[in-house]
């Protein structure tokens, strides 16, 4: 029997000028604030996601081994509660957890689509193609595009489980968190499901070094979002200049990664015609990673107009996967 071709196609709302302008409206507010701050997104050209696949593989860094225990465990049951044919996956990276779900679906006999959705366009090329090697048949659609403002852009065929995987959700703040999850439950049709990772509160000298690791890798992706301005926009950081500082705000329940002057400095962004003062020891917040507890995460869903199905918990309590349907 002949063995079906899968197709990729690559659907591209990121081009080059729409970068730009959120890129130099973002840095422009960014650097204006007080206190300064940058928002996270722009940490992933390619280089900042090889450094992310770096800090899955460290020891401090717990999330990821623990989400891929819970789908080892679980994914089977996940599909067959969600009842999708169709894989939508936001921030989806290298998609390498992606596969456990895939072949439950697979082994289901229900695999048809799988949209991986993504800022970076190399990595998102590279792992379409990928999947669509290993998955004969499927259809594979890339969409090249950023989750807080394309939503309704997504294709809208088949019967759909969103995964939002890694924590990712946690790096939005409260506000930004309760307008992506309605946005979100406004493009989904009922029955549709969202598959929800999100991190746990836990004890704080473990959350703090799961972003703050030994080899400093962390340090250097933090630290990239630097680099990646000043090749975009023409500005002149000195990143060796800026420590990278990881801390654990027990309040709002987030990690806070910063960036601090080591001396004072003034920062030249060509591009906007911009000069940025920092007084040595200034930090400049460049993400938060929020923390949740499972009764508070079902009530941001529910408000958001999902109905929570199924918490999946791995064995240590530390991370968790949520299945809500729309
Ligand atoms: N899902 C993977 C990767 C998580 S890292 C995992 O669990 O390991 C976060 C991913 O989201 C990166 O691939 C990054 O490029 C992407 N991302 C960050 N902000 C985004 C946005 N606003 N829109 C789309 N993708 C985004
Ligand atoms: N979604 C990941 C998380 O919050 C992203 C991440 C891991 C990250 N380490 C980071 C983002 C360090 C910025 C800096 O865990």
């Amino acid at each position: 029997m002949p063995v079906s071709q899968s197709t990729v196609q690559l659907i591209n709302h990121l081009d080059r000028d729409y970068l730009r302008q959120a890129l130099e409206r973002d840095v422009r507010a960014g650097l204006e604030a007080v206190p300064k701050q940058l928002p996270p997104k722009w940490f992933y050209d390619a280089t900042g996601s090889e450094l992310f696949s770096r800090i899955t593989r460290l020891p401090e860094y717990y999330p990821t081994r623990r989400e891929l225990a819970i789908l080892r465990e679980h994914a089977g049951d996940i599909v067959a509660r969600g009842g999708a044919d169709t894989l939508v996956e936001l921030g989806s990276g290298t998609s390498e957890k992606t596969v456990l779900l895939l072949d439950a679906l697979a082994g289901a006999g229900r695999l048809r689509a799988y949209m991986p959705v993504d800022v970076d366009a190399v990595t998102l090329r590279e792992a379409a193609g990928r999947l669509a090697a290993r998955y004969p048949g499927l259809a594979v659609r890339a969409v090249c595009a950023d989750f807080e403002h394309h939503l309704a852009l997504l294709p809208r065929t088949g019967r759909r489980m969103v995964a939002f995987l890694g924590g990712t959700i946690g790096n939005l703040g409260p506000d930004a968190r309760a307008v992506f999850l309605k946005d979100l439950r406004d493009t989904l049709n009922p029955g549709d499901t969202l598959l929800l990772g999100a991190d746990l509160v836990k004890d704080v000298g473990r959350l703090v070094a799961a972003y703050d690791d030994e080899a400093g890798v962390t340090a250097a992706f933090n630290r990239n979002v630097l680099h990646v301005i000043n090749r975009e926009l023409d500005a002149g950081f000195d990143p060796a200049a800026f420590d990278h500082v990881a801390l654990y705000d027990e309040v709002n329940d987030w990690i806070e990664m910063r960036l601090r002057a080591r001396r004072a400095m003034r920062v030249h962004v060509a591009a906007l015609g911009l000069t940025a003062t920092f007084a040595a020891g200034e930090e400049m917040r460049t993400e938060i990673s929020a923390k949740f507890r499972p009764a508070g995460l079902s009530r941001e869903l529910t408000a958001a107009g999902f109905a929570v199905r199924r918490w999946y918990l791995d064995p240590t309590g530390d991370f968790s996967l949520v299945l809500a349907e729309a």
